[in-house]
């Protein structure tokens, strides 16, 4: 293994939307900016997964809409736990990041006049989420991409982040240290301003619409450099995730299908949402998705322990044009979704919580910013859809913006001596690499995903969630014994091993702050606690320096 030292302005950790987003903003104020990613740089990722769309007000061409009722949609949505600053600024710019995507080259689909069209999606009172058929996450990147190519950002592919490089404070941040995958090496960037983008966990369950890079692993290099996470517990299920075959179970299923007018419907052919919700297909996510899983507890699901989502009643030409995607994916396991139902279940999505920020993307660390869904505040307990693809592209430039800013006033040395970083390093690679354990990285990691699959997951109680903890203790002493390789090149065991350790450290918060939270409210739901009450409008913040605290929403 060889140790590689690098020197940046911008160091962007991620590549997904926010991630190139806010790269290419830092470019163009004049800073050298470097991405690192675990994935392959616009290939991985969850944006490039979106499907349904991006929501942003475009009240001078439709008066109908307002940001006004844009921000009240997704306080609602979020349970009012969202920090306000925050909704304010999705918000007011999500429309014009989207006409500069647009400058970028992607297409957002249009009306026969020419305006950009907007379908509905679930929880907000009107039609403003604008698409691409079922590809708008795609098209998204394809612009992304070009204008990255153009804004000539250096990409560091394969490179598992392990950890911030701290000052001797501890209160500045000077870049980070990472593992090749390629061939471990260790390599060590150092920037006057680093972005966390790297988006969220949803491999912490087994069922998941995330790619399968997303293993917390920004919130778990945050949590031990001693920044602020907010919001842990909530955790978003999408309603529809596809069921079957197993090799697919999780892969998502628009809500542009409920947009568009599909119907769910349980085994006994009845059409079941409006008797949880009024707005039927369209309410919030965490409302469809416990319907879902109430009518499945039930004995109202499928054989395979699902429900159906019908587009049938739909013109086919309306099912070809809005959802090709889903005709594709159908089409491909031998299903015709213009004749005949999907079935679909929940599956793990989105994290609302994470590093908190403020409005300019700054963290309680120097130097340090992030944007994206690896952030916290912006959605509160419940993200609505559409809402996503927005905070990508908001948060992503302003978080380029105030790292830029930072850059720009920063002394060009920067003093940072990684003699005790790469020693730790090489500790640590030493005792995992060819370690002749009893348990394989892959198991263990399984075996988290059903922990919190068990326990953690759509419906919670204070019993579970200590049961939870009690089998993570469990599991982190296995971990001290696991079977790894000796490869030094794309050593799986020793990336599912990093990764593995991140997962649990976000496990235990996301329990923690679980059982802190005693009562229901957006994606949080306790069975022992089944109401929202007003002693918890609030959010818990956890910290690896201080003890668990709150912060009190104000809205006035
Ligand atoms: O269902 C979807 O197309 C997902 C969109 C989102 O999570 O915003």
């Amino acid at each position: 293994m060889n140790i590689k030292e690098y020197t940046t302005d911008i160091l962007v950790i991620g590549s997904g939307g926010a991630g190139c987003r806010a790269a290419i903003e830092a470019s163009k104020q004049d800073q050298k900016v470097t991405i690192v990613t675990k994935g392959l740089a616009f290939k991985s990722g969850c944006t490039n997964l979106a499907e349904g769309g991006y929501n942003a007000v475009f009240g001078y061409k439709d008066p109908e809409d307002s940001l006004q009722l844009h921000i009240q949609d997704t306080l609602k949505g979020g349970a009012f736990l969202n920090d306000p600053k925050l909704i304010n600024k999705l918000v007011k710019e999500s429309p014009k990041r989207l006409i500069e995507l647009e400058t970028f080259g992607c297409l957002f689909d249009r009306q026969d006049d020419g305006r950009l069209d907007q379908r509905a999606f679930g929880g907000q009172c009107y039609r403003r989420t604008c698409y691409q058929g079922d590809q708008t996450g795609h098209e998204m990147m394809i612009g992304l991409k070009q204008e990255l190519i153009k804004e000539n950002v250096t990409i560091f592919e394969e490179i598992m982040v392990t950890n911030l490089l701290l000052d001797d404070s501890n209160k500045k941040v000077l870049g980070c240290i990472g593992i090749s995958q390629k061939n471990s090496d260790i390599m060590i960037f150092k920037a006057k301003s680093t972005i966390i983008t790297s988006g969220g966990a949803g491999w912490l369950y087994p069922v998941t619409s995330n790619a399968a890079q997303k293993t917390g692993d920004g919130y778990a290099i945050a949590y031990r450099a001693g920044v602020d996470l907010m919001d842990m517990e909530m955790v978003q299920f999408h309603p529809t995730g596809m069921l079957s075959p197993k090799s697919r179970k999780g892969v998502l299923i628009t809500e542009a299908v409920r947009g568009e007018g599909g119907h769910l419907i349980n085994n006994k052919n009845e059409r079941f949402m409006t008797n949880y919700d009024p707005r039927g297909e369209l309410a919030t996510r965490d409302i469809v998705a416990r319907a879902i899983y109430n009518e499945i507890q039930e004995g109202r699901g499928t054989f395979n322990g699902g429900v159906y989502l019908s587009v049938a009643h739909l013109p086919s030409k309306q099912i070809e044009e809005k959802l090709e995607t889903m005709v594709l994916q159908f089409e491909d396991i031998g299903i015709d979704i213009r004749k005949e139902p999907m079935e679909v279940a929940p599956t793990a999505h989105h994290f609302m919580g994470g590093i908190r920020i403020d409005e300019n993307c700054n963290t309680n660390l120097e130097n340090l910013y992030a944007a994206g869904e690896v952030t916290s505040g912006v959605h509160g307990a419940n993200r609505l859809g559409g809402n996503a693809l927005a905070d990508t592209q908001v948060f992503g430039r302003q978080a380029g913006l105030t790292a830029a800013e930072n850059a720009s006033k920063t002394d060009s040395n920067i003093n940072y001596d990684s003699t005790k970083s790469i020693q730790e390093e090489i500790g640590l690679l030493n005792s995992l690499i060819g370690n002749d354990g009893k348990y394989k990285p892959s198991d263990l990691k399984l075996e988290l995903e059903n922990i919190m699959w068990d326990h953690v997951a759509i419906i919670r109680d204070e019993e579970g969630l200590k049961t939870a903890i009690k089998k993570l203790d469990q599991l982190r002493e296995k971990i001290t014994n696991v079977k790894i390789s000796s490869d030094e090149n794309y050593n799986i065991d020793l990336q599912t091993t990093l990764e593995l350790d991140n997962m649990i450290q976000i496990a235990y918060l996301i329990i923690e702050s679980a059982i802190a939270r005693k009562e229901s409210r957006g994606a949080h739901y306790r069975s022992d606690f089944p109401e929202k009450s007003n002693e918890y409008e609030k959010s818990f913040i956890v910290n690896n320096n201080k003890d668990m605290t709150t912060v009190i929403r104000d809205f006035l």
